[in-house]
């Protein structure tokens, strides 16, 4: 498979105010609440996430969470499997920072855990409905299938890392 070339941002997230201010770091579980408050927030899109879930994510350090001005303000909660691929379960910005490149944030540094992990592929499914398909093309993913999910249709999403350089951004 070729290896995926991560789309530059349209605007420069280095002169963003949001991301100037930005920390994407490892979530620990003084964190929990707000995870699942955002996760709470987003039923639709995310379905119905479980504290139990997020509580084990966060031991198998497999949540990043996004800061700003020390409010937690997105997540990104992801697994790596025993093969090659890495698959993302939640990801969630809240209304007021989105569009300001912190999703994009919380997906490239996923991408670093990825490598570090030695896998080569990201994964996820999205609800067909969902806007969030715009953002993931934007990121460099491709559609590898459809699916009809057990209430709602399914976009499965894929990227191969990775990343060419130089728009590598690990
Ligand atoms: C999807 C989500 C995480 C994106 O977060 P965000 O912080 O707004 O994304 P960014 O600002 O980093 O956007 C990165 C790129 O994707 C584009 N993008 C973001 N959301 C988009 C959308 N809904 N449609 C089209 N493009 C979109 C941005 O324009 C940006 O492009 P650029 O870098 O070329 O300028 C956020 O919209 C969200 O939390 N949605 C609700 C929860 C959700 O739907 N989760 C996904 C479930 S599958």
């Amino acid at each position: 498979m070729v290896a995926a070339v991560l789309p530059r941002p349209r605007r420069s997230t280095l002169t963003s105010g949001v991301t100037e201010k930005l920390v994407i770091r490892r979530a620990g579980l003084a964190d929990l609440d707000a995870i699942k408050s955002i996760a709470d927030a987003h039923r639709h899109e995310l379905g119905f996430v479980l504290r139990p879930a997020l509580v084990r994510s966060i031991a198998h350090e497999e949540v990043l969470a996004a800061e700003h001005s020390q409010e937690l303000i997105g997540f990104v909660e992801y697994h790596h499997r025993q093969d090659r691929q890495t698959t993302v379960y939640h990801i969630a910005v809240v209304p007021n920072y989105r569009q300001q490149g912190v999703g994009r944030a919380l997906i490239e540094n996923l991408y670093k855990e990825v490598l570090a992990h030695g896998k080569q592929t990201v994964q996820l499914k999205c609800p067909a409905d969902l806007p969030a398909q715009g953002f993931y093309a934007r990121l460099g993913f491709r559609i590898s299938g459809k699916e009809t999910g057990k209430s709602r249709p399914l976009v499965v999403w894929i990227l191969q890392l990775p990343l060419s350089e130089p728009e590598c951004v690990v």
